[in-house]
């Protein structure tokens, strides 16, 4: 994405995320690489899809992004400004201000004991939106905007369902108007007969508020159809980043290939490309691509060096692989190269794929 640094609403630098993990010894305690090298730029009004397996930092990313996390090394700009080299309370300001964050389980982001009316008036009164009788209207609005009745200002989160609660966590996000929101799984706790509701309404927000949008789900055909571009994660690193409608069959990484092909067509189905092995721990990664153990076009070359992006043909499409898969080359004859490398019948999914919701197309 060709975005200024100061058109940019957030932009990452060379940013990683470093734990320390449980296990190892008292002195030695194990590292876990969350995020490695991550560079990225959301620019005002798009749609940042986020795909890859459970461990590979997604929440991370997200989590990064609206400044909630600090990274261990690297730097995040808001609108060109370093983020954590801002004072505390600026920080916070800036953060606040400029994004809003929609996290998977409504029932544990939202304060139990408080009125929805509270809790819509909390991001008010921390960040002094006008006067009082100011924030009671923004409120009654924030209601409406995600389509709940006025009535539900004064009920308690528990007495809401899950779909209403997380029109309450989706509200609390817009509170302050923010160029902004990451969702970070938003539907996965639902019941499936809500999610497509919740998924309707925040792409109708996105459009007429003008939204940013990162969107972080495990149904990849959904991040597909919701989102501008693709990124795909593999073990803490971004691999690929591809416009959303080149991702399923143009996308370069063998790692994106393989996760897309898991979800079958209707029309054409297509075995999905089998992955061997399991993904490795995110405390001792691999060396060289952290996608060798499990790639059926890795060599000696991917496990000596971490390739750097490449750019494909189409603008805003770039990847990082020694051997990518190339242009134009259909799913379908992948799915029999890589059997015939591992020595495996395909079946095996490599990811969890969870039905295909029922979202209608974004215009
Ligand atoms: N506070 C923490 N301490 C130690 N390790 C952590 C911590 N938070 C995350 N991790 C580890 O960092 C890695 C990335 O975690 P993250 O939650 O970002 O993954 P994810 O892609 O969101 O996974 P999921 O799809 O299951 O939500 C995982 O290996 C996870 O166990
Ligand atoms: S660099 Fe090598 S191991 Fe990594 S995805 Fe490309 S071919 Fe596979
Ligand atoms: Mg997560």
């Amino acid at each position: 994405m060709n975005t200024s640094p100061a058109e940019a609403l957030v932009r990452l630098s060379d940013a990683h995320v470093v734990h320390k993990a449980r296990s190892g010894g008292v002195f030695t305690r194990d590292r876990v690489y969350a995020l490695t090298g991550a560079d990225l730029t959301v620019a005002p009004g798009e749609t940042i899809g986020v795909v890859g397996e459970s461990g590979c930092g997604k929440s991370t990313l997200a989590k990064v992004l609206v400044g909630v996390q600090r990274p261990t090394s690297g730097t995040v700009s808001f609108g060109g400004r370093d983020l954590w080299s801002l004072k505390p309370d600026e920080r916070r300001a800036t953060v606040g201000a400029d994004t809003g964050m929609i996290f998977q389980d409504p029932s544990t982001a939202l304060n139990r004991r408080l009125p929805v009316r509270r809790i819509l008036r909390d991001p008010l009164d921390v960040h002094r939106r006008g006067s009082a009788a100011e924030r009671e209207q923004r409120v009654r609005e924030l209601l409406a905007l995600v389509g709940l009745p006025r009535a539900l200002a004064d009920a308690l989160p528990g007495q809401l369902s899950g779909g209403q609660r997380q029109r309450v966590a989706i509200a609390r996000a817009l509170a302050l108007d923010p160029g902004l929101v990451v969702a970070d799984e938003p539907t996965s706790a639902l019941d499936v007969s809500v999610r497509a509701q919740i998924l309707n309404l925040l792409l109708d927000l996105r459009e007429r508020l003008g939204l940013a949008l990162v969107f972080v789900s495990h149904d990849i055909q959904t991040v597909r159809r919701m989102s501008d571009r693709v990124i795909t994660m593999y073990l803490g690193r971004i691999v690929e980043e591809s416009p959303a409608g080149r991702v399923t069959d143009g996308s370069r990484h063998p790692y994106t290939r393989a996760l897309f092909s898991a979800t079958p067509g209707l029309l054409e189905p297509v075995e999905p490309i089998p992955l061997t092995g399991p993904v490795p721990s995110a405390t001792r990664p691999p060396s060289g691509c952290p996608f060798r153990t499990r790639c059926w076009r890795a060599d000696g070359e991917c496990a000596t060096r971490m390739p750097e992006f490449t750019a494909a043909s189409a603008p805003g499409h770039r990847f990082r692989c020694h051997h990518p898969v190339e242009e134009g080359r259909p799913t379908r004859t992948l799915v029999a190269q890589a059997e015939s490398a591992t020595g495996t019948a395909a079946g095996a999914a490599p990811a969890d794929v969870p039905p295909q919701q029922h979202i209608r197309e974004p215009s």
